[in-house]
């Protein structure tokens, strides 16, 4: 049996990964870089950083801002997604999570989360679910962001297991991409054509119960 299991949180346990998209649209806006949902599916998971690189180059404006404008617009970006997130509650949570951790912690699998977000703190205790986590994975911690592994096997190891013993559960391309790359088993939270057509995925987080995810194990092993 799985021993733990990691956590992304944008678009995983609550609704986040849209208002993310909607302050990076509104930024784009401001700087005349129009970007859509399809574009966006290659932000999710990314660090705000690279994110804004990779906005950037999308617009063909990579070489038009100076470091300190660079770190301007990830902060004007940031400002816009904090003034979403304020009025995030426990209500906010994804169907079925709440169960999902309770049901975790009754059968003493360790749960960490493993987010490149700075904002991942914050959100849990908007939501409440602080007390369920083993550990949050700092990503500043971290060297490589998203597909690198980095922030999987910083979360396993922060609760003293190895990846192999967990599993990884993701809503983003280069979240799964992560988890591959460290050794965890995936379970995928959305559409095969975002993410892959070889992993286990659900539509719907109320599919992410623990019998199912021990079924997903079993066929891994
Ligand atoms: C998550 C989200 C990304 C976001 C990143 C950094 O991975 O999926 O959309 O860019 O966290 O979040 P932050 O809150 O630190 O800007
Ligand atoms: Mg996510």
């Amino acid at each position: 049996m799985f021993k733990g299991v990691l956590f992304d949180l944008d678009g995983v346990i609550t609704d986040t990964a849209e208002y993310h998209y909607q302050a990076w649209k509104k930024l784009g806006e401001e700087i005349g870089i129009s970007i859509d949902r399809s574009f966006n599916e290659q932000l999710k998971g990314v660090s705000r950083e690279d994110s804004l690189s990779l906005m950037l180059r999308y617009g063909n404006k990579e070489n038009d801002f100076t470091a300190e404008e660079l770190a301007e617009l990830a902060q004007r970006k940031n400002d816009y997604y904090l003034e979403m997130i304020q009025a995030i509650t426990p209500k906010d949570v994804y169907p079925g999570i709440l169960e999902l951790l309770a049901d975790l912690k009754t059968a003493k699998i360790k749960i960490a989360l493993a987010s490149a977000s700075k904002n991942g703190p914050f959100l849990l205790q908007k939501m409440n679910l602080t007390s369920y986590f083993d550990a949050i994975a700092d990503p500043e911690k971290i060297a490589h962001g998203k597909p690198a592994p980095d922030i999987f096997l910083l979360a396993a190891k922060e609760v003293g297991l190895t990846t192999k013993e967990c599993l990884g559960i993701e809503d983003a391309r280069a979240g799964i991409q992560a988890i591959v790359a460290s050794g965890a088993q995936p379970v995928g939270v959305g559409q095969k054509k975002d993410l892959g057509e070889n992993i286990p995925i659900v539509s719907d987080t109320t599919e992410l119960t623990l019998a199912y995810l021990k079924e997903v194990w079993r066929e891994h092993e």
